[in-house]
């Protein structure tokens, strides 16, 4: 009988050697919790659609901050959902704006955090289009300035970062240009540079009460079966001003995210969305699949495609189990 000599099966047969040969570790430092703040005082409202996922208001977050910081997740991207919305979404550059408000009680508690803002227009609008609309169509450049205030207006609260999720063409570099013009030059933006049309964004927009009233997204967010466009969507962000090239979804996406670590030299984060999450968390629910398996499983394999930063709304629960 003739063996081979190449056997694979040999550094696999214990657990101290797979450890050793392991090529790709998530640690907490690559984890980003979303957090979704609605109006109100004591309120800790669980999400029906997104099982382990709770709707805070400024007063609860600023402990649930504590606790994740602690945990050692070194960044929260917050979600703001205010109780009035209108046709140019005004909420959302609002100096006393919920997500102003919960940046500046945040960073009270946990100086240390980075505190990063979604800066978009769907939550404010009363038509949860993600800007200005006229005759049913998104216009661009409107849009594009009403992000930019956004942006403005976060940094004056304190954000540390802020990641634009709109998908308008040249909102980069609007909200890098007024940021700079307003001494926010050292502050960092973390695009959804190819973020697409997805149907996997269900239950955010149940969480965030974003749904569109008529209509889609898919007039400015990227159509699926595109592959090289979501290339010159992350060049175009990059030579705006982008620090960090965010792919979203991120499982049905690990193509985009590969081709974009071979692209790139920034970092590249890859947003495990709220669909994906759900679909694990109810398998689970059901007894169908080892939840806390493949969720972990999922975002190892989102850094093995080639991302640095992942956005997980498991974030707090995996850091509690993560060794480093
Ligand atoms: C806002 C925004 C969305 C998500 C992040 N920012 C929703 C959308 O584009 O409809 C989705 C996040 C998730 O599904 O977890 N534009």
């Amino acid at each position: 009988m003739s063996y081979p000599r190449d056997r694979l099966r040999r550094l696999r047969g214990s657990g101290t050697l797979r450890r050793m040969v392991c090529e790709t570790k998530l640690s907490r430092d690559d984890l980003i919790l979303p957090l979704f703040i609605v109006e109100g005082r004591g309120v800790r409202e669980p999400v029906a659609s997104m099982p382990g996922v709770h709707r805070w208001s400024v007063d609860q977050v600023v402990d649930e901050c504590k606790r994740v910081a602690d945990l050692g997740v070194p960044a929260v991207i917050l979600f703001g959902i205010p109780s009035d919305k209108d046709a140019r979404g005004s909420g959302a550059d609002a100096e006393n704006g919920i997500v102003q408000r919960a940046v500046r009680t945040i960073k009270e508690g946990s100086p240390d955090l980075c505190v990063m803002t979604d800066v978009c227009l769907c939550e404010y609008t009363d038509h949860g289009h993600c800007g200005i609309v006229e005759d049913e169509s998104v216009l661009n450049d409107p849009s594009v300035e009403r992000l930019a205030l956004t942006a403005l207006s976060h940094a004056r609260a304190g954000a540390d970062l802020v990641a634009p999720s709109d998908m308008m063409d040249g909102r980069v570099g609007a909200i890098r240009t007024t940021l700079d013009e307003h001494g926010f030059g050292e502050l960092p933006i973390m695009s959804y540079a190819a973020k697409y049309a997805s149907a996997f964004y269900g239950p955010f927009r149940d969480a965030a009460a974003s749904t569109p009233q008529f209509g889609d997204r898919r007039a400015y967010q990227m159509d699926p079966p595109n592959r090289r466009e979501a290339l010159r969507e992350m060049r175009a962000d990059l030579e705006e001003g982008a620090d960090i090239l965010m792919v979203k979804p991120a499982l049905a996406y690990l193509d985009i995210v590969s081709d974009a670590r071979a692209a790139f030299e920034v970092p590249i984060a890859a947003y495990h969305v709220s669909g994906e999450y759900s679909m694990i968390r109810a398998a689970a629910e059901r007894g169908w699949i080892d939840g806390e398996r493949a969720m972990q499983e999922a975002l190892i394999c989102i850094k093995r495609a080639g991302a640095d930063l992942v956005l997980t709304y498991a974030a707090a629960d995996l850091a509690q189990r993560l060794d480093a």
